[in-house]
């Protein structure tokens, strides 16, 4: 962590009372670790709504006995290879895939190959997960 600075803030009681609460159910030790990570949350967002660059993991669980499945995802992340930095397979069962694939590019590049891959037939759930590097894309 670099350099402190310390604000206060004004919140109404109700709202207040519920931070409190807030802290005590989540893993936050103290307020500042909290407002740290909206902040960072937020920073995220603007990164998405500026299209700076972004990274994340898609989660996808699928079958894989759907016709032509595995060969349209693995189709799709070559289309985005430059976007594409690993992908994880675990099968779940006999019939379920899970993929865990980490990207890194465009935030709207990245949200386009989640969506292509989620929308495919016999994909049960996709997960897109985005974070930040805090810095403009090339
Ligand atoms: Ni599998």
């Amino acid at each position: 962590m670099g350099d402190l600075e310390r604000i206060s803030i004004s919140l109404e009681k109700p709202l207040s009372a519920k931070l409190a609460k807030l802290l005590k159910q989540t893993k936050y030790s103290n307020r500042s670790e909290f407002i740290r990570d909206l902040v960072r949350d937020k920073l995220v967002e603007r990164a998405w709504e500026s299209d700076e660059e972004a990274l994340g993991t898609i989660t996808l669980v699928y079958d894989h006995h759907k016709r032509n499945l595995t060969e349209k995802l693995t189709g799709l992340q070559h289309d985005f290879h430059h976007a594409v930095m690993a992908t994880t397979h675990v099968h779940l069962d006999h019939d379920l895939c899970a993929e865990m694939i980490m990207v890194r590019g465009k935030a709207s590049l990245i949200r386009a190959l989640a969506d292509a891959l989620g929308k495919q037939k016999g994909v049960y759930h996709a997960k897109l997960s985005l974070s930040t590097t805090g810095r403009k894309s090339a």
